[in-house]
């Protein structure tokens, strides 16, 4: 690759491309899409930065019916805000059991900790939402529609064991995957200057070189 100026101009339209156009698409097709899409959206994640190589990342892949499990933890968890004899009840039930059901698939993100004295748990967070977000720039590189949704079911006991996660696991979340149904809107963010302090720019060529270069 050509590095010109310190950058890789062959490299970053493509990616810059990708992070800009990227947007959540909460509306997709019922198809299922091919399982080969799904696999190199999986790959993608697992090229995240991780402190240590401790890949803290777990998946699991919710198609056809397993949707259908998810959906009634998520019913549950709605309907549990009602008193038993209260008509809301049931109905908000069905709505939450719905919700799975929004996508062809579903994947679970979960994070399980490293066990080490030395890793530190919000690291392991942290390396768990880059491999997320690897996931929808692929997934929206690949055509597909992608939205990361968490809720209060992440921090549901049960669904987090049905998910095969460890006592000391965590859920960031699922991401709903297929085919886009709608178009989105090019976002809008608040200009990065305004949330960026720099210090020290302009002292760059009068600070003297350190003695060695240390990670
Ligand atoms: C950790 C996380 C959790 C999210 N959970 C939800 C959610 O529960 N419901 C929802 O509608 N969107 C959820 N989103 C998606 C955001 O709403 C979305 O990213 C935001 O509106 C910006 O839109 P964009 O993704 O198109 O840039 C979540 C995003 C992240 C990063």
């Amino acid at each position: 690759m050509v590095i010109q100026n310190g950058l890789l101009p062959s490299l970053w339209p493509a990616v810059r491309q990708a992070i800009e156009t990227r947007r959540t698409i909460g509306k997709v097709h019922p198809d299922q899409p091919m399982r080969e899409a799904i696999e190199t959206i999986l790959e993608s994640a697992t090229w995240a930065p991780n402190h240590r190589l401790t890949e803290p990342w777990r998946f699991v892949v919710l198609a056809g019916n397993a949707r259908a499990e998810l959906g009634a933890f998520m019913g549950a968890q709605n309907a549990a805000k009602y008193a038993e004899d209260d008509p809301n009840r049931e109905i908000e039930r069905a709505r939450g059991a719905k919700k799975a059901l929004r996508a062809p698939v579903v994947i679970a993100i979960g994070v399980e900790p490293g066990q080490a004295s030395n890793v530190d748990e919000l690291e392991e967070i942290a390396a768990v939402a880059c491999a997320a977000q690897n996931m929808l720039l692929t997934a929206h590189a690949l055509g597909l529609g992608a939205k990361w949704s968490s809720g209060a079911i992440i921090h549901d006991p049960a669904v987090k064991q049905w998910l095969g996660l460890s006592e000391h696991g965590l859920l960031l979340g699922f991401i709903y995957i297929g085919y886009p149904a709608m178009t989105s809107e090019r976002s809008v963010r608040t200009p990065v200057a305004t949330l960026t302090e720099w210090r020290g720019w302009d002292d760059a060529n009068s600070v003297p070189e350190p003695a060695s270069n240390q990670s």
